[in-house]
């Protein structure tokens, strides 16, 4: 089982969306009892909480319902779990870094996936609008094709 988590500031917003996007990617493609995916916040601002309703919207707009999920704070111990810690952005790439002690080669940036894309951080859509949120999809979906092609390599899946 390889283990992929997803991790952005708030977890309400770009994680959860990224976690709904490569589970429909790995449905898709008939693997997803081979993955294990999740996601997790750098700050606890909203532990607890469902995703941002803006973002279950939007993702529900391409067929992808977040609704069951919950907002949690990455841990040290989810670095030394998962196989692989994408950060949205490059602040939390760098948040992330700072508890990952010796298992920082597990820490990317997701954009680093992306073929479509230069920009290596994923915008925060927090404070803007609707359009904020369709762009997260559109860069998350692009650099997911590229993140499960890395997967399905290195695996052998
Ligand atoms: P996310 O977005 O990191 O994509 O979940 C944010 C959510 C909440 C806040 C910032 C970013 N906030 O400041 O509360």
């Amino acid at each position: 089982m390889v283990k992929v988590l997803f991790v952005c500031l708030g977890n309400i917003c770009r994680s959860p969306t990224a976690e709904g996007v490569f589970r429909k990617l790995l449905a898709s493609e008939k693997i997803e009892p081979l993955v294990l995916v999740d996601s997790a916040g750098t700050h606890a601002y909203h532990v607890g909480e469902p995703p941002d309703r803006r973002a279950q919207e939007a993702a529900l707009r391409r067929g992808i319902n977040l609704s069951n999920l919950k907002g949690r704070r990455a841990e040290h111990s989810d670095i030394e779990e998962f196989d692989y810690v994408l950060a949205m952005d490059s602040e939390n790439y760098h948040n992330l870094m700072d508890i990952a002690g010796d298992q920082g080669h597990k820490v990317r940036l997701l954009m680093e996936y992306s073929s479509n894309y230069e920009a290596c951080d994923v915008p925060d859509p927090y404070f803007g609008g609707v359009n904020g949120f369709e762009k997260v999809l559109d860069m998350i979906e692009d650099a997911a094709v590229g993140l499960l092609q890395d997967i399905r390599r290195a695996h052998s899946i």
